[in-house]
């Protein structure tokens, strides 16, 4: 998915933004880096996620609530977005964005998906739904993003231990790190064609786990 310009990232976040965070440091912070995140959006005015973006002097923006699509769809064409993040953004992105942005929207879950994704299965509730249904193995996921809440294309999943000891936010935090590894690389894999959805929605390439040490026990 390369492209002349240089390869411009959007993200779209509600929250604190420590993916964001993840992804700014990863693509802003070096000159000869492939990529840069030149656009940030939330539904939330006081969204952490955008007074990150604003020390990180990238431009944000407050997505307006009655949002069909087309502010968004105009604001991610005057900023020549060639991949959309959805990094902790919990709206549905509107149909004609999907339309005009097919296959380069991802989105990040803190899930093993399909297991405990879909309308209202964000935040601390996904991880109370992993431990009330006594799975031992959690983890993220990172996946297209089409029409509906937490379906498309799954293009990589890291796992993570659940222990008998665990509370929500024990296993949220040991989620969040791997998404923060996670999520850099798979862009990074987008933007090299390491990973590509074909038409038919399958995948090609993978995104490895890393050598380097993850806490996911
Ligand atoms: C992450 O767990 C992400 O997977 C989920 O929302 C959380 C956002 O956290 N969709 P942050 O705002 O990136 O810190």
């Amino acid at each position: 998915m390369s492209t002349m310009h240089g390869f411009r990232i959007g993200v779209l976040a509600s929250g604190s933004g420590s993916n964001l965070q993840a992804l700014i440091d990863r693509f802003n912070t070096s000159a000869n880096s492939p990529a840069r995140i030149v656009w940030v959006g939330s539904n939330k005015a006081n969204a952490g996620a955008l007074e990150r973006a604003r020390n990180a002097g990238i431009h944000s923006t407050v997505i307006s609530a009655d949002n069909d699509g087309t502010a968004l769809l105009a604001q991610l064409r005057d900023a020549h977005i060639d991949l959309l993040v959805l990094a902790g953004y919990l709206r549905l992105i509107p149909a004609p964005v999907i339309t005009a942005y097919r296959g380069k929207i991802i989105n990040i879950h803190p899930s093993l998906l399909p297991a405990f994704g879909g309308a209202g299965m964000y935040g601390v509730r996904v991880h109370e739904a992993v431990l009330s249904s006594g799975v031992r193995v959690s983890g993220a996921t990172v996946h297209m993003v089409d029409e509906h809440f937490d379906r498309g294309v799954i293009l990589a999943q890291w796992p993570v231990l659940v222990h008998a000891s665990d509370t929500a936010n024990t296993l949220a935090a040991r989620v969040l790190h791997v998404e923060h590894h996670l999520l850099p690389r798979v862009v990074e894999a987008i933007i090299a064609d390491q990973i590509v959805v074909q038409d038919n929605g399958t995948i090609t390439g993978e995104v490895p786990m890393p050598d380097i040490p993850l806490p996911i026990r």
